[in-house]
């Protein structure tokens, strides 16, 4: 294996083995991707305090989210086509998952179906859902999820309508891919991506094909969301959902106050702090910034876990010094599986663990739950004034 030190070599390694049209998928934000851009720059605003002379010894990142023991507060974010990056994606990326002792969460937009990953798996993951306007659909969704032992619902509540990523369009993106000229000539030097998948027969939207009637193109993500999801979903249908699921429920796509409140009165287990990984409302503000103005509103009541713009240890340091319980990585689990398969993704986690305990001990801190602001030098004007 090469020598990887930090996420950027495995981007670096994924750019290189990746196709173009899933690559830059995942490494796209919507329209200008401010929103995409500002998730990574405002992370670097957050600054360290540094403490010495304290005894290192003994450290542990252990903790727990939503009540499942975790190595450390990381959740593997989920991921639309994690099976178009490596052949057989969600299965590895949740076997690597399972194998570090960190939550798995997989993709109602996924190649590899729910059936297939809890065939490959030993441990409950986590199962996020869109909410598409075929109820019985969803319903039947969640009962594949309930019995394949899924042990938290994911609720994303910030994709009812599609945020335009130009380069997905450039790229006519479908999956499978379209054999057009430009498509195949790009292809044509990705042979270790092309073996996999001609050795694979995971290669559709696994949760979908076969399982939705009336789709008129199931290979594209932007005509399957225009045609099939909820644009109607809200607070009463999610509350309903809650109920038809019975189990564990984490809502993900918060950014105000107002609807951390919301979904803390409809009962949910966690919130996701999240724009979407900056895919969606381009403009929104960074994740890592809203989140003290969440914490305030909602904090006492409901567990508060973020994603977006996480790619080292130490940002997952700062967002739990700031009061996250739980982080979640999308992109940088995906640049460790394009580039080296179950085992990139192991990478990926060793590294952010290992930043998150070597910058710990540097911050004088020995357990993860002792993390604060203490910890943090955040500049006055960080959360910044808006009217
Ligand atoms: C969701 O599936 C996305 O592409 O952001």
């Amino acid at each position: 294996m090469p020598v990887i030190t930090c996420i950027e070599d495995l981007r670096q390694i994924y750019q290189r083995r990746a196709p173009r049209m899933f690559y830059d998928y995942a490494e796209s934000g919507s329209w200008t991707e401010q929103t995409f851009r500002e998730n990574t720059t405002d992370f670097a605003k957050i600054r360290l305090r540094q403490r010495v002379a304290v005894d290192m010894l003994n450290r542990s990142t252990r903790s727990t989210m939503i009540g499942e023991e975790v190595a450390m507060p990381v959740a593997l974010a989920p991921v639309g086509l994690t099976g178009m990056q490596h052949a057989d994606g969600e299965i590895l990326a949740a076997r690597a998952a399972e194998a570090f002792g960190v939550p798995f969460t997989l993709s109602t937009m996924s190649i590899c179906s729910i059936e297939d990953v809890a065939a490959h798996t030993t441990k409950p993951f986590w199962f996020q859902l869109y909410v598409m306007k075929d109820q019985d659909f969803v319903s039947r969704t969640l009962a594949r999820a309930k019995a394949a032992g899924v042990s938290a619902l994911v609720l994303t509540l910030d994709l009812q309508i599609l945020g335009q990523r130009h380069r997905d369009l450039k790229n006519g993106l479908s999956a499978p891919p379209k054999l057009t000229l430009p498509t195949m000539m790009n292809l044509a030097t990705k042979w270790r991506w092309g073996m996999g998948m001609l050795g694979t027969k995971r290669r559709f939207f696994g949760n979908i094909v076969g399982h939705a009637k009336g789709v008129a193109d199931a290979s594209s993500l932007s005509s399957w969301t225009a045609e099939q999801f909820d644009p109607q979903l809200d607070w009463s249908k999610v509350a309903r959902l809650k109920e038809e699921w019975g189990g564990k429920l984490i809502l993900k796509g918060i950014l105000d106050a107002e609807d951390a409140r919301m979904a803390a009165e409809v009962g949910a287990d966690a919130i996701i702090v999240s724009n979407h990984g900056g895919r969606q409302l381009d403009g929104a503000l960074s994740s890592i910034r809203v989140l003290p103005s969440i914490l305030d509103a909602v904090g006492d009541r409901v567990e508060v876990h973020l994603d977006g713009g996480i790619r080292s240890g130490q940002d997952v340091l700062k967002a739990v010094a700031m009061g996250a319980r739980g982080t979640y990585i999308g992109r940088a689990f995906v640049y460790g599986l394009g580039a080296l398969g179950q085992a990139g993704v192991t990478r990926a986690l060793e590294v952010i663990h290992r930043e998150l305990d070597i910058s710990m001990a540097l911050c004088g801190e020995r357990d993860v739950h002792d993390l604060g602001r203490h910890n943090l030098l955040v500049p006055k004007d960080f959360e910044g004034e808006w009217h």
